[in-house]
Parts: C-alpha cells; structure tokens; sequence
C-alpha cells in the first residue's frame, strides 16, 4: 500500500483511512479469520460498559431492502474482561491498524469508570464516546449526543481521567450539529464520528410484530449513507476537529462521498456482515482512485466536496 494512503490525526498514524465501525467487529478476535485486520487503518471496537451485559431479545438484527436494523442492547464482557481478554489480543494481532476503544454508558460516571479500568493498559490509541446509541432507553430515550448539556457532561467527565483522544460519535437526527459541537469542544474533545445508526421500525405487515425482539432499533446501510454524508458535511462547517464518517459504505465509491464532504477517516459497519472482505476491497479502491485522479496524497479528497455553503436566510418583512 503507498503512503498517500496514510492520515495522521488523533496522535497517531492510520495507514489507510479505512476502519470498521464499533458493533460490528466484535473487538477484532471474532472476525480475523476472515478479514485481513492489520491490512486495514483499524477497528473501533464494541461499545465498552462498566458492567457486562447480556443484550437484548433475539432477534437482534433485521435486514430490510434497503439495510438493516439492529437492537443488540450493548451486549459485551464490561470493561474489566476487555482489559483483561480483549485489549492484550488487540495488542499483539494489530500491529499497524490502529484500534480505538468505543465506551458507552447510562450515565456520566458510568463512562468515565470505563476509562478509569482500561487507560493504563496497552491495545489501543484513543477513545470513541458512543453517546448516540439509539438502543439505550435508560435515559428516556434520549441520546446523550441530543442533549448538549449531557454531552457536554459526559465529556468533561472522561477528559479529567485520560490524555489520550477522545472522539465523540453523534446522532443521525441531530436537527443542527452546531450546539452538540460547541458543547462538546468546550468540553475537550479531539475529533467527532457521524453518524450512528438511525432510530428505525420494521414491522411484519401480516402480523404486526416488531422484526426485533426489542421492537424498534437502529438502521443502517445503504439507506442512511445520504444521511450520513450530509451529517458530515454539515459539521464540517462547525468545527476544525477532525471528522470519522460512518453510514451505509460498501464501496470505495461510498467512502470517496465522505471523504469529499469532510471526514478524513471512514468507517465502514453493515457492509462487512454481508461481505467481510469489503474494507479491503474499499482500501484497494481508494489507493487506486488517488493514483488514477493524479493525486499526492488522499487527503488531497477530504473536504474537496463542490458545494457552495448558503448563509441562512434573514427573514424578510411581514
Ligand atoms: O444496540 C446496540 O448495541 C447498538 C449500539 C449503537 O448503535 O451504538
């Protein structure tokens, strides 16, 4: 691979701009026999919680014609089995992929005792704060990424307890991306990944029954990829940080999408439980796109999106 691949941000040097997305490569164990991880820039693993936890009724995935949704409930080991099982594997099997650790909770403290347990040890380079799961009702519902205070909160929390990146990943139906950044930048984060999956329902139309155990979940693939890219691209125009677009990628013409609208890593999720050897694909494509555009570097892409940005209109008289 050339090294107009590689992207430095968060302190670190990713080797391609191409990750899997948290939730969907367990923490990387579960799926190397069939993905070529270290070929990759890297992985976001499963959200991490302070307890473990069993997740929510099968079944857990849907597919539907245009994606999938999925009500897993967070189920992982908590976070003293990861520190313990899953960060030394991490350690040893990703040499040049850079792995960041997805931490979720029901409430502040909860995220920042997540980061007390695992800071000190090896595995991993940075953080992503999962503060838009949309499975999560525990707070009514209401993701953290939604409410800026809440954001904002959770974010101090964890900024006190580690210096290394955090990234906070945002909600889909965030009505105007603004507010949620200003918060969160006040509070000490280094980056944002948009977006999470977004609320969705499929209902069997004979009977009625959710298709999820849990009933409603989120969805992603892609029919959120147009979301996702419009998310990026509107919060570029708030923010300097660097950006992680994830939603619905499963080519390398996806990928180029958020690239252009402003994120400078993607992360790719659905696409991979279809066919587990389309990131690599996806790598392929985009070292071969920058060659054959003429390109010094793919970062020559990001933010190259030709799209004039309108001033919003003053309100003209009664
Ligand atoms: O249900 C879940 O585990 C989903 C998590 C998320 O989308 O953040």
């Amino acid at each position: 691979m050339s090294s107009s691949m590689a992207q430095e941000l968060l302190g670190t040097s990713f080797q391609n701009p191409v990750l899997l997305a948290a939730g969907t490569c367990g923490f990387g164990e579960e799926i190397a026999e069939v993905v070529e991880l270290d070929r990759l820039g890297g992985l976001v693993t499963k959200s991490v919680t302070l307890e473990p936890r069993l997740g929510n009724p099968a079944p857990r995935v849907a597919e539907f014609r245009a994606g999938m949704v999925n009500s897993v409930g967070l189920a992982n080991p908590g976070a003293h089995e990861v520190r313990k099982r899953k960060l030394p594997w991490l350690r040893e099997r990703m040499v040049r992929a850079r792995v960041l650790v997805s931490v979720a909770g029901h409430t502040p403290d909860e995220f920042v005792r997540v980061v007390e347990i695992l800071d000190d040890a090896d595995g991993f380079q940075a953080y992503e704060i999962n503060l838009s799961c949309p499975n999560d009702t525990r707070r009514g519902g209401l993701a953290f990424a939604l409410d800026p205070d809440a954001a904002a909160r959770v974010l101090e929390g964890v900024r006190r307890r580690t210096e290394r990146p955090l990234v906070a990943k945002l909600a889909p139906n965030t009505p105007d991306f603004g507010p949620v950044i200003r918060a969160l930048e006040g509070a000490g984060v280094d980056g944002f990944t948009l977006v999470n999956t977004l609320p969705g329902l499929v209902l069997d139309p004979e009977t009625g029954e959710p298709a999820l155990g849990a009933g409603a979940g989120g969805m992603s693939g892609p029919a959120i990829r147009a979301v996702g890219v419009h998310a990026v691209w509107s919060a570029a125009a708030h923010t300097r940080l660097p950006l992680l677009g994830v939603g619905g990628i499963a080519e390398g013409q996806d990928a180029v999408q958020y690239l252009m609208a402003g994120a400078s890593l993607v992360q790719m999720g659905s696409a991979s439980f279809w066919d587990p050897r389309s990131s690599g694909r996806v790598v392929n494509w985009l070292d071969a796109a920058v060659r054959r555009r003429g390109l010094d570097h793919v970062r020559a892409l990001v933010g190259s999106a030709r799209l004039e940005r309108k001033k919003p209109q003053e309100p003209g008289p009664e």
